[in-house]
């Protein structure tokens, strides 16, 4: 019988508030992984680099790109942008959606066998955020490559606390879908799909979503 390969995660996005949870999740658990940093933004990862490997590639670069993902299983795809960034030059086109095509793209040469990405919750629904994460699924779902999706409600952690109240009403209404999610909790369940290269082919959002993030907390 064959044995199941070691994972071998690469983050994308880990300068990112959910990215750097997902290095110190990981870190916790003794498992070094290959965080990607723009390289203007290589100081953002903070201590919670210094446990990992760190590749600054430029993600536009197809032959570089499918070089550092050798020996990758696994993209945990965390990058997106908002509209307050715009001015300085990323969109949704070209973080959303663009980055997600370069990285399976790149994962498909390289032999990654599962791709993870983080979504939002209302993919596909009105505006161009939405309509924007819809086609990052897309991108993952067509991608020959094994996927799991993630769409989470409003995160919750750093400077990032959504709207007052919203948490309570979301409970109180049974809301799941919408209930706000700390960074730890969803790192947590993303690195647990990421490690165990499972549920696959399936949109987590909800009542799954939470199951699967108090497994990741232990
Ligand atoms: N915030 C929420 O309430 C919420 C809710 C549901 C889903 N989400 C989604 O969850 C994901 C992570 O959110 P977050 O709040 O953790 O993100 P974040 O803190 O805003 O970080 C975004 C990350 O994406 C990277 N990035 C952006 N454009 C890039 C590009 N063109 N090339 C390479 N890297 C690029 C950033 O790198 P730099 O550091 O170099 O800028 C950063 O690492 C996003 O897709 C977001 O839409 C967010």
């Amino acid at each position: 019988m064959t044995e199941p390969r070691a994972r071998r995660i690469f983050v994308a996005g880990a300068t990112g508030v959910t990215g750097r949870a997902l290095l110190e999740a990981a870190a916790a658990q003794k498992m070094r992984v290959l965080a990607h940093a723009r390289p203007s933004s290589v100081a953002k990862l903070g201590p919670a680099g210094a446990a990992h490997d760190v590749v600054t590639v430029d993600l536009g670069d197809a032959a570089g790109l499918t070089a550092a993902l050798a020996g990758v299983t696994t993209i945990v795809q965390c990058i997106g942008t908002m509209k307050k960034r715009f001015a300085a030059g990323d969109t949704y086109e070209s973080s959303d959606i663009g980055t997600t095509q370069q990285l399976v793209d790149a994962g498909r040469a390289a032999g990654v066998d599962h791709v993870v990405l983080l979504g939002s919750v209302g993919a596909g629904g009105v505006g161009a955020y939405l309509k924007a994460k819809a086609r990052a699924e897309a991108i993952v779902r067509e991608s020959g490559m094994a996927w799991t999706i993630f769409r989470p409600s409003v995160l919750i952690g750093e400077d990032r606390g959504g709207v007052p109240g919203f948490g309570a009403v979301t409970r109180l209404l049974g809301m799941k879908k919408y209930q706000p999610i700390k960074v730890e909790q969803l790192a947590g369940a993303l690195l647990l799909c990421a490690r165990e290269r499972a549920p696959l082919g399936v949109a987590l959002e909800g009542k799954p979503l939470w199951q699967l993030v108090a497994r990741g907390l232990g």
